[in-house]
Parts: structure tokens; C-alpha cells; sequence
């Protein structure tokens, strides 16, 4: 059985599905329930669940000491500061590449983490976190953990972004492993999932059995009606493009 529930434009903005890019910008959204992901550095923060399931991660691959969280949620006036410094210290090109403009950042969400190999001299910018060894194991374990490498080698066109092999961001689960089966930037997952409407939903089996749904609502003006489930779990997350994406626990 099915019932609607009614929301506010605004939240089609927020959430762990929203795209922030170059023609995305991030809701100005003001209360954020942040943590440190690792309390050896107690100002790196994610939001709540985000900075949670990282930990769990990094205890499965044993990664804490070796894996240093280098850069997670940055206010906009961080943002800001970085990019201008950047820009006097690197140039104007590099930092279109590295560092998204204030306003424009994951980092602003809580929901990316730049992550970087202990060692001496970490980048702030562009840590190192090769593909072998420890960080290899943490980016092949991430979509089990619903995050994945956001900025891909490839998908530079897409996303506006060199490849950062060292940002992760979260989006939850299935998506991060749909995302990665399919090979697919967060700009590209999107896109897809408008396809799939509440009467044509995606299917996604989980490893261990368990059947997810998940499908596309548009925003229609201030409220929208978005039908989900009466009884069985579901979420609801703003896509920060135009309409809101139900995650379903068939
Ligand atoms: N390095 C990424 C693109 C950021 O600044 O958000
Ligand atoms: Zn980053």
C-alpha cells in the first residue's frame, strides 16, 4: 500500500542524493548535524551517518593510522578562502580544476571527505591515495559503505573536475554500488534515475539478498506529493535538480 507525503521545494535540495556542481549550486541550508570521522583529527567533520559508516569502513580494512582524513565538511567562507588561496598560490587554472567554487563544493554539504595516506607533508589540496595498497583496499571496499570516488579518471567532461583520486563521496546505499556497477558520476546516476518513476521503479538485489527500489519523483512547485510506501522503510533525499529520489526497503 501506498500514501503521499507532502514537501516543500527546499527539500527537493537537500539530502545524501543532492548534486552540487558547477551548475548546481549547494541549498543554503543552515543546521548541520556534523562529527569528526576520526577522533585523532577532531576537525575533520562529515554529517552524522556519513562520518559513522567511514569509520565502520575503515575498521573493517584495518586503515586507521594508515588513511588520514584530510579535508571533510568546509563552511562556505572555508571554501572561499581556499579558493583564493589557491588561486595565488597555484594559479587560476589549476585551482578551476582542483577547488570548486565557493558555493559549488561538496565539501559544503558534509558529504565528501578528501582522504590522503599518512606520510609526511600531506597536500591539503590533492592529498596522495594511490591505487594499491591500503587506499586501494578502502576505495575498492567504499561502495559497500555507500561512498564512492566522485571525480573519476574519464569523467572529467562530466563532473568539471580533474581526477581527485583521494575525494569520496557518500550517497548511501544501493547507489554507491549501482553507481559503480554501471560506472556512473553522480551527474550521470541522476540523469538515469529519471527514468524510473514510481510505476517503473529501478530493482536492485543487494549481495546478501535483499531487494532495494528506488525511483524519481519531479518537484512540482512549492509542495509536491510524493507517494512512498504506508509501511515498509524508505528515504527520501532532494536530488538538488529538479525533483526528489525515494530509496525503498522492498
Ligand atoms: N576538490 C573539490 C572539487 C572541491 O573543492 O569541492
Ligand atoms: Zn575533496
Amino acid at each position: 500500500m501506498m500514501k503521499t507525503i507532502m514537501l516543500e521545494k527546499e527539500k527537493s535540495r537537500t539530502g545524501v542524493l543532492q548534486l552540487v556542481n558547477v551548475h548546481h549550486p549547494l541549498a543554503d541550508c543552515s543546521t548541520k548535524n556534523l562529527m569528526p570521522v576520526d577522533v585523532h583529527f577532531p576537525k575533520v567533520l562529515m554529517m552524522r551517518d556519513a562520518a559513522n559508516i567511514l569509520r565502520l569502513a575503515f575498521e573493517k580494512i584495518s586503515a586507521q593510522g594508515s588513511i588520514i582524513p584530510v579535508s571533510g565538511y568546509r563552511s562556505g567562507k572555508e571554501q572561499a578562502a581556499l579558493y583564493a588561496e589557491s588561486v595565488q598560490q597555484n594559479g587560476a587554472a589549476f585551482t578551476e580544476r582542483y577547488v570548486a567554487l565557493p558555493g559549488h563544493s561538496e565539501h559544503q554539504t558534509g558529504l565528501a571527505i578528501d582522504l590522503g595516506l599518512a606520510g609526511e607533508g600531506i597536500d591539503f589540496i590533492c592529498p596522495a591515495f594511490p591505487y594499491e595498497g591500503i587506499c586501494d583496499e578502502f576505495r575498492k571496499a567504499s561502495a559497500d559503505f555507500g561512498f564512492v570516488e566522485r571525480y573519476a579518471k574519464g569523467k572529467e567532461k562530466v563532473t568539471g573536475i580533474s581526477h581527485e583520486p583521494w575525494h569520496f563521496r557518500y550517497v548511501g546505499n544501493p547507489h554507491a554500488k549501482i553507481m559503480v556497477e554501471n560506472g556512473l558520476a553522480l551527474e550521470e546516476y541522476i540523469a538515469f534515475l529519471e527514468d524510473f518513476r514510481e510505476d517503473s521503479r529501478l530493482v536492485y538485489e543487494q549481495a546478501e539478498g535483499s531487494v532495494m527500489e528506488v525511483y524519481y519523483v519531479p518537484a512540482d512547485g512549492d509542495k509536491t506529493l510524493v507517494p512512498v510506501p504506508d509501511t515498509k522503510f524508505y528515504q527520501v533525499s532532494g536530488n538538488n535538480a529538479g525533483g526528489f529520489i525515494v530509496t525503498v526497503q522492498a
